[in-house]
């Protein structure tokens, strides 16, 4: 058994980019300023976009928060979701007062089922807010016609997806507005908190920086680096959801290794599918076809009906192992302010409620070892052969 515990996602911070993070709190500017406009710029171009319609911010929480209040839709308006997400993506719209509407999801993608979209839209609805989940990319061509049709907004949560790809367009450039993570956990972290939004129309991007920051109508670097003194103005009741210099320092080292780590996770994920396929589980489906650029996130497997233990024996077994897992996600109405809120009785969404109750996310990060590759195979083999 391993000795040392094996942090479910560990991130990959590498030498460099403690020396960069270094050299800005010795900089005497370790706020919102250049460097976090260089992450913006280098986001910018890895996504082929403006720099001007990117917003690094504190969180993806952030960046959803913004893209639901500059799209102001009336209290109670709908917004289609997806049941199997993280809490944040649902919090977005309780929080923005409006209503998330759920479809199910598709068993083998555990994305947004696009075949049951059409028939919960009604003359409420607003919006799609869709997850790409684990890293990849949903239906987008599918997607893209049902909101042409209906003249819906598109809001892209891309916090699993920063590399992703749907023929050939890259997750987050669909969107009227996408929203990207760089929590601890994620394929490039910020040094533990951190988020992006963009926006399409650059009208929305200048209003959703404002509101970054207090709704100011100038940032304080800007303020500090110019020739004499100004006032600044405050023009909207804003929010305090910046990004830091100290942070972002970390965010551009991590992203000039992004597609080199995406390798390194494929390996990772095609080591476990090698090595797990005899056992009472099934495995992620990566859908290695051309349209499809898949960002490896997660290693999300569910535990057959045949298998002898449940997910939940399996996560404390693993656990005494020393091996730290994820549970991406339990299915929305398991958890009870929404089950009361909107009434999710079981069956609601058997889909999810199959993959919620039932799946489970092994380690996988760009700085596992070899080691820690076989300590979990080997855990896992010795679990179902006991
Ligand atoms: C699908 C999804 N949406 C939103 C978020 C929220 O991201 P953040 O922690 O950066 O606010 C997460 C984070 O885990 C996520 O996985």
């Amino acid at each position: 058994m391993r000795k040392k515990f094996l942090v479910f996602s560990k991130p990959e911070i590498t030498k460099d980019d403690i020396i960069s993070a270094s050299k800005v709190l010795k900089s005497g500017w370790v706020g919102t300023g250049p460097i976090v406009k260089e992450f913006e710029k280098k986001f910018a171009s890895f996504k082929n976009i403006n720099q001007s319609n990117v917003i690094a911010l504190n969180s993806c929480t952030s960046a959803l928060t913004l893209a639901l209040k500059a799209l102001n839709f009336e209290p109670n308006s709908e917004i289609i979701t997806t049941p199997m997400t993280f809490c944040s993506t649902i919090n977005s719209i309780v929080n923005a007062r409006l209503k998330p509407v759920f479809v199910d999801i598709n068993i083998e993608t555990r994305n947004i089922d696009v075949d049951k979209i059409e028939e919960k839209i009604t003359k409420k609805t607003k919006a799609l807010l869709i997850v790409h989940f684990a890293g990849l990319p949903c239906e987008m061509d599918k997607i893209m016609s049902i909101v042409k049709k209906y003249k819906l907004k598109l809001i892209e949560d891309c916090a699993h997806a920063i590399e992703s790809e749907f023929n050939g367009k890259k997750t987050g450039t669909f969107g009227d507005f996408s929203c990207f993570s760089f929590y601890a956990t994620k394929n490039l972290t910020t040094g533990g908190e951190g988020g992006i939004l963009i926006s399409k129309k650059k009208k929305d991007s200048s209003y959703c920086r404002n509101l970054s920051l207090h709704g100011m109508s100038k940032d304080a670097w800007n303020r500090f680096n110019k020739k004499g003194f100004f006032h600044y103005d405050v023009v909207y009741s804003g929010f305090k959801f910046n990004l830091t210099d100290l942070s972002a320092s970390i965010g551009i080292g991590g992203l000039s290794r992004i597609e080199k780590n995406l390798s390194k996770r494929q390996i990772i994920c095609k080591f476990y599918s090698d090595n797990l396929k005899k056992l009472p589980l099934i495995l992620p489906n990566f859908f290695y076809e051309k349209k499809i650029k898949h960002a490896h996130h997660l290693y999300n497997i569910l535990i057959s009906k045949k298998s002898k233990i449940n997910r939940d024996q399996l996560a404390e077994k693993l656990n005494q192992f020393n091996i730290g897992i994820g549970i991406h996600y339990r299915s929305i109405g398991e958890f009870s302010f929404y089950k009361n809120k909107y009434n999710l009785a079981k069956n609601k969404y058997p889909v999810s409620e199959l993959v919620g109750s039932t799946n489970i996310s092994l380690p996988l990060s760009a700085s596992m070892t070899k080691y820690d590759m076989i300590s979990v195979v080997k855990a896992i083999k010795k679990i179902f052969h006991e």
